[in-house]
């Protein structure tokens, strides 16, 4: 039954109109303008809930170069990412410095080129395909677990970070004989941390942005005679790591081309960035909240011991530990590694009835969403059981959106849930983890979402 706080019911009160949203007033001089960053760069989340608060479901900001909107409503994020989603492309300012690194890849290319990419990588995210990966995803956790110790302290985030490292890479190269394989992941990890720092503007002199250039050229090197060493080869027997795949790809429902070395090696990348950090940091969270929620950590158990009784899970366990699956849900509810998602208009649109023009940015900020007591009661609560099965069906559409939605959502998402399910799953299952430092975990917001602080956690042995 629709509510009058449903989404539907608030979409359908708002007349077509053709007035801009309301927002704050356009920023004079500099000092203006540096308060606005440091407040910005201080508390990024109170300081759009402010606003949100202030001006309601969607805002305009008016800046100096293009208008941006910024939106936290289901039904606006429905608009922009599906009902209305050829009226955007994905050219916008947020993911310049992506693009010089990743190139023409999934995640920021457009048109028929994305398009034609999208179709010729799907069968490599197939749901067939998965087992083989659960295999690599225990297996590297097994690994991991190999050097845990009762008892003893780690860097939650590192771990999880190197873990999820080791994951993708193995899927996607993990047959190339030659040590190119970890000198590949050592440049791309190099990439990733100077990407995940702060945003630097092209005119600061800054030493990290010839340490990505230097990197990209390394990781070029490396790339491009790792696929020339497959092709020479050729095919083998039953081999199936992403790279194989990528390099067996064809356009059967286009012009049946295969792929070529420039588009394979900005495929590989974008897949390693995109594919480990998102899913160390749902990770990393889903530990902190479980220390930190004691009832659902013993739900958590109970479930893993009843259903895996000891042993490593397999892939087919993965539908036999629906709370394991919830706890991760509620965990990027409440951290959504991908906090907003950007997109620049190509065409006059709208947005809830305001008309957005061609050129501008529009800014769903999913955090907020997820943060909303319309849609979820007592939204700063841990609660899995928001993800039971029938309580997920009665959310709104487009009210929970960690992946995306539409033609662009993640294309690793299958991946991924499997991913964390399967990690959680088996350290869960021989760990507990402690945080070392009490209070709330305050996150930090780069291009993802992260802790802002390391967290140190104490083990402790649950099967001595
Ligand atoms: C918890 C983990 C993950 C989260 C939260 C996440 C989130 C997202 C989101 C929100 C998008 C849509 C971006 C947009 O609409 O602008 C996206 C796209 C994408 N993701 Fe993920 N992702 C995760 C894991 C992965 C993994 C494991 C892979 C691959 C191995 C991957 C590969 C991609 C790619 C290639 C795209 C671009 C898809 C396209 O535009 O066609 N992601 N991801």
């Amino acid at each position: 039954m629709m509510t009058p706080e449903s989404p539907r019911a608030a979409a359908s009160a708002s007349p077509t109109r053709s007035e801009q949203p309301p927002g704050p007033p356009p920023r004079k001089g500099l000092l203006e303008d540096a308060l606005f960053y440091a407040r910005f760069a201080t508390d990024p989340i109170g300081f759009v809930r402010k606003r949100f608060e202030t001006y309601g479901d969607i805002y305009r900001v008016p800046t100096k170069d293009v208008p941006l909107y910024v939106t936290r409503h289901p039904d606006h994020a429905h608009e922009v990412l599906v009902s209305r989603a050829a009226h955007y492309d994905k050219q916008h300012s947020a993911f310049k410095q992506l693009s010089t690194v990743l190139g023409s890849g999934l995640l920021t290319s457009d048109g028929d080129h994305w398009a034609r990419h999208r179709r010729m990588m799907h069968p490599v995210f197939a749901r067939s395909r998965l087992a083989g990966y659960a295999d690599v995803m225990v297996g590297e956790t097994s690994t991991e677990l190999a050097s845990w110790k009762h008892d003893t302290y780690r860097d939650l985030g590192r771990d999880m970070t190197e873990l999820t490292l080791r994951i993708v890479s193995t899927t996607l190269f993990s047959h190339d004989a030659s040590g190119d394989a970890t000198r590949t992941r050592t440049a791309m990890a190099s990439i990733h941390d100077v990407l995940g720092g702060a945003p630097i503007p092209e005119w600061v002199p800054w030493p990290g942005r010839k340490r990505v250039a230097e990197s990209i050229a390394l990781l070029d090197d490396l790339i491009f005679s790792m696929i020339a060493r497959r092709r020479e080869r050729g095919p083998r027997e039953g081999a199936s790591d992403l790279l194989d795949l990528l390099l067996a790809a064809k356009d059967t429902d286009g012009d049946g081309a295969g792929l070529s070395d420039r588009e394979i090696r900005d495929e590989l990348l974008t897949l390693f960035l995109a594919g480990h950090e998102t899913t160390a940091h749902a990770l990393t969270w889903t530990f902190i909240l479980l220390a930190q929620n004691p009832d659902a950590e013993r739900a958590l158990h109970e479930e893993l011991d009843r259903v895996l009784d000891g042993r490593a899970p397999t892939f087919e366990d993965a539908e036999r530990l629906p709370y394991t699956l919830q706890v991760i849900k509620e965990s990027m509810r409440l951290y959504p590694p991908a906090y907003t998602l950007a997109r620049r208009a190509i065409a006059d649109t709208q947005v809830g009835g305001y008309d957005i023009p061609k050129g501008s940015e529009v800014v769903v900020w999913l955090y907020m969403t997820h943060h909303d007591a319309r849609w979820y009661p007592e939204p700063w609560r841990f609660r899995p059981q928001r993800f039971e099965k029938e309580a997920e069906a009665r959310l709104p559409k487009l009210a929970y959106l960690p992946f995306g939605a539409g033609g662009r959502a993640c294309i690793g998402r299958a991946f991924a849930l499997l991913e964390a399910q399967l990690v959680l799953a088996t350290l869960a299952q021989r760990y507990r983890l402690h945080l070392v430092r009490s209070g709330r975990v305050e996150p930090k917001l780069r291009i993802t979402m992260f802790p802002k602080r390391r967290v140190v956690v104490r083990l402790e042995a649950r099967r001595l």
